[in-house]
């Protein structure tokens, strides 16, 4: 495999070639390999140091960060903004600048405010993972989807695939959409007029505000999350009525093909934007993207990792 990466950060999939992409994928392959071994663990980041700070809450990025960082061997300092001396009003360049002082290789960062990872990135040594931030870019989520949709349909190349939901709020929809079009998948964006911006149709992406045309021929249909926490004001007139229109229910089943995955980045809200019987349903590979997740992460890691000077 020739190695296109160059880059010590991983801040957006807009920033990355469809060939960085890939390599990304394939090398997550490989890296699926090991966690199916008896001994889960190789020694490509002993002797790094890798920095999680996490600013905002998360369950299954800070885990599976964690958890791939061990699996490389790596040494881990987790550092909350409750536990930290940004609640005293230090800033975020300096709390990096300080735990770089501490001769850290690796910052894994999530953060509310967009950008944060992009401002840091060019400021310090160390390299910077964007764990999620704001309604910007959330790279790894996009990959293990990528990765998922890939392992599961072969290709992404011509796969039609339909993200429903609060596409305003969501970094996930952002970042799925520039991996999605850079490999050569066709892209639509659903759900209520005031939660699906029609300037996403510049990028290539078929916008509609009806959940039955945008789910007709889908291969794969992923649905958002309603990020109440982003929202100012009122988008939709009532959960239950968002629910009916836009949620993923049994009724849906009539409209997709048979063998279309059905996938949500989490947390659910259940019987919401989708009906528990379809996410704990055959269709759906919710549990197999959280796995799909440790692989990307540590296949991330390890290609930033050597790339540090
Ligand atoms: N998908 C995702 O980012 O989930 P968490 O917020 O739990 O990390």
């Amino acid at each position: 495999m020739n190695n296109p990466w160059t880059k010590k950060d991983l801040l957006s999939l807009y920033d990355l070639s469809a060939e960085e992409i890939a390599f990304i994928l394939d090398t997550a392959e490989e890296f699926k390999k090991v966690s199916q071994r008896k001994i889960k663990k190789v020694p490509a980041l002993r002797g790094k140091t890798v920095v999680n700070l996490f600013i905002e809450p998360s369950t299954r990025t800070r885990i599976s960060f964690e958890l791939a960082e061990q699996r490389l061997s790596a040494d881990i300092i987790n550092i909350s903004a409750e536990a930290s001396s940004l609640r005293k009003g230090e800033t975020l360049l300096d709390t990096v600048r300080n735990i770089e002082a501490l001769q850290a290789d690796l910052v894994v960062l999530r953060h509310s405010a967009a950008g944060a990872p992009n401002f840091l990135a060019p400021r310090v040594r160390c390299g910077i993972v964007n764990a999620g931030d704001g309604a910007h870019s959330h790279p790894t989520q996009a990959l293990l989807d990528l990765f998922t949709m890939r392992e599961k349909k072969g290709t992404l190349k011509g796969l039609n695939v339909s993200i429903i939901g609060d596409i305003l709020h969501s970094r996930v929809a952002r970042s799925d959409m520039w991996g999605l079009l850079k490999l050569g998948a066709n892209v639509t964006f659903a759900g209520p007029s005031t939660l699906v911006p029609r300037e996403f149709a510049a990028a290539g992406v078929r916008v509609c505000d009806n959940l039955t045309e945008a789910l007709e021929g889908a291969d794969v249909v992923n649905l958002l999350r309603i990020q109440h926490e982003r929202q100012r004001s009122g988008f939709f007139p009532s959960t239950g009525e968002y629910a009916k229109i836009f949620g993923l229910n049994k009724e849906s089943l009539k409209y997709i093909k048979p063998d279309a995955l059905i996938m949500h980045p989490g947390p659910i809200n259940r019987d919401v934007e989708l009906a528990s019987a379809l996410a704990d349903g055959p269709q759906s590979v919710i549990l197999e993207q959280v796995t799909n997740g440790l692989a990307v992460r540590m296949a991330v890691l390890f290609l930033v990792a050597g790339c540090l000077k």
